[in-house]
């Protein structure tokens, strides 16, 4: 299937290039960056929500699905983008957001007017218990996920801000009004759906599972539904965010002979330098067996019955070559190409978060709550810091730094001039530059051959020329070593050997020499030094 085959390059438009100069990304701006993303040799653009949108989320609480958000420009410039991407050869994906829309959304404010409004139950109402909250469910951006109604008197339910009331899929009439907008959609020619948090779409019935926030039976129910009425009429790519999923689970949500979606974004290799209890705000120290046995068990779980997404990076993880590279002057470049090839010799389908191709890094220099935009970030600091006082100020600057989603969130770095060409000078952009940008951004990249970008476009012209790297069986060699991940892919007799190294030092492993008639196919070094790795090497042998 050609979503199989294609390597997918995500935007976040608010970040991503400002046409106007008012500080703020906008689809003129994803427009006038489509050569960029063609000489990059991406195929298909994930676009992060470009509906009406109050923002208290960024974008992740629609207003209104069938319109474009005013910051972004209208309905015009988006056929436009759709157009111009199309006689391009590249394809467009949509965010989809269906577990919660916005409550300034019309049927929220029919839903509350009320208890007796024919919307009332497009949303997850329920009567106090013992006077308070209807049970212990928390938001994922802190603090109870039900909110007080005064008018109607009672609870809505909310799994994250209170700006984003969950939808109820129990009723038939919602779920059609979802399938209709999406059919809107798909008609104007779009090429798929990343179906955010899609695994929370159900509830479980009496509501008693304490903090469930997990796949529930019914939700494979409504992908069925959906599948059926309105994805199989199409030939589209769908990618379902599941946080929580398994990979038995993700054979249900993304097997071949299933009828729900295409792929899923796991989140297992996420958590690995997480705390159990705090999450992103207490990080704590990880280990490559870890990483590679997470990941391998995917690679070997969904073989052959479904289908793999690959990323490092989103709009929700702070950048990868500060998370498991190193993000130093010296060691940035090869580790971002290091940590690339990892994944992208992975099977599955690979997904470039913008600016991952140039090895962008997490923002140190915000030193201040001030820096900081986004909502998750900002009520955790208000929880844990200022109401509950369990994290210190400066531990919580330190987790932030590390983790806070706006590592990612800072704009583009297109090139050295004042505001990195994101927007015009002397403008103030939305969110703050990462001032790193003199030296990583996208001009200087393209002007040197070493790049990050020149790595990644390498490796996307492999995948096109070598069908072992999409579709080849991957076995992980040497577990339990904690500095190199060794892997091979196998293929109609071809091997493709991967070995990496994962420190700063030089370490020998046989492996890493080349094969008996073995092919060097990539690597982010000049020479070849056999059994020595040097500091973040990796090399891709291919044995035909
Ligand atoms: C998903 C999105 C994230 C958003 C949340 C609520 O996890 O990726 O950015 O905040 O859902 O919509
Ligand atoms: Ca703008």
């Amino acid at each position: 299937m050609w979503w199989q085959e294609a390597v997918v390059y995500q935007i976040y438009p608010r970040s991503f290039q400002d046409s106007n100069g008012d500080g703020i990304g906008d689809l003129n701006g994803i427009r006038q960056r489509l050569d960029y993303l063609q000489r990059l040799g991406v195929d298909v653009l994930w676009l992060s929500p470009v509906y009406q949108s109050p923002n208290d989320d960024n974008g992740y609480d629609i207003s209104d699905y069938e319109r474009i958000m005013a910051d972004f420009g209208t309905m015009a410039d988006f056929d436009a983008l759709l157009a111009e991407a199309h006689a391009r050869g590249l394809k467009i994906v949509m965010d989809l957001v269906v577990n919660h829309t916005s409550d300034e959304h019309r049927w929220f404010a029919e839903s509350r007017s009320s208890r007796n409004n024919p919307y009332r139950d497009y949303y997850i109402w329920r009567d106090p218990v013992n006077g308070g909250l209807p049970n212990d469910w928390e938001s994922s951006f802190s603090g109870s996920a039900w909110s007080y109604d005064e008018g109607t008197q009672q609870y809505y339910l909310h799994m994250f801000s209170k700006k984003q009331p969950d939808l109820n899929w129990r009723n038939p009439a919602m779920r059609q009004d979802i399938y209709t907008m999406m059919t809107w959609w798909l008609d104007k020619g779009i090429d798929g759906f990343r179906m955010d948090v899609i695994n929370f779409i159900s509830k479980p019935e009496d509501f008693s599972v304490p903090g469930a926030h997990g796949s529930q039976d019914q939700v494979h129910q409504y992908l069925e539904e959906m599948n059926q009425q309105v994805l199989s009429h199409y030939d589209i790519m769908t990618v379902g965010e599941t946080p929580g999923v398994t990979p038995e689970g993700a054979l249900r949500f993304a097997g071949f002979d299933t009828h729900e979606l295409n792929m899923v974004f796991q989140f297992a290799h996420m958590g690995i330098d997480l705390d159990p209890e705090y999450g992103r705000w207490k990080p704590r120290a990880w280990h490559l067996s870890d990483l590679k046995a997470i990941m391998s068990r995917w690679q070997t779980a969904l073989n052959g019955q479904a289908w793999n997404s690959l990323y490092w990076n989103n709009h929700d993880q702070p950048r990868v070559v500060s998370r498991f590279g190193n993000d130093t002057p010296e060691y940035r470049v090869r580790s971002a190409k290091m940590l690339g090839a990892v994944l992208h010799y992975q099977q599955g389908t690979p997904y470039i978060y913008q600016g991952e191709e140039l090895g962008m890094t997490n923002a140190a220099n915000f030193t201040s709550l001030a820096d900081y935009r986004d909502i998750e970030t900002l009520n955790a600091y208000q929880e844990l810091v200022v109401d509950q006082e369990e994290i210190t100020p400066a531990d919580m600057l330190t987790a932030m730094h590390k983790n806070s989603r706006d590592n990612s969130r800072t704009p583009m770095q297109w090139d050295d001039s004042a505001n990195a060409g994101f927007t015009s000078t002397g403008v103030t952009p939305w969110i703050g530059l990462n001032d790193r940008y003199p030296e990583i951004n996208a001009a200087a990249a393209l002007a040197d051959p070493d790049s990050v970008f020149y790595f990644y476009q390498e490796m996307n012209r492999l995948r096109r020329e070598y069908p072992i790297i999409t579709y080849g069986d991957y076995t992980l060699l040497a577990p339990e070593d904690e500095a190199v991940w060794t892997y091979e892919r196998r293929d109609h007799g071809q091997r493709l050997c991967l070995t990496a190294n994962f420190t700063d030092q030089t370490v020998n492993r046989a492996e890493a020499a080349a094969p008996e008639g073995g092919r060097l196919l990539q690597s982010n070094y000049a020479d070849d030094a056999g059994e020595a790795l040097r500091p973040y090497e990796v090399k891709v042998y291919l044995q035909e």
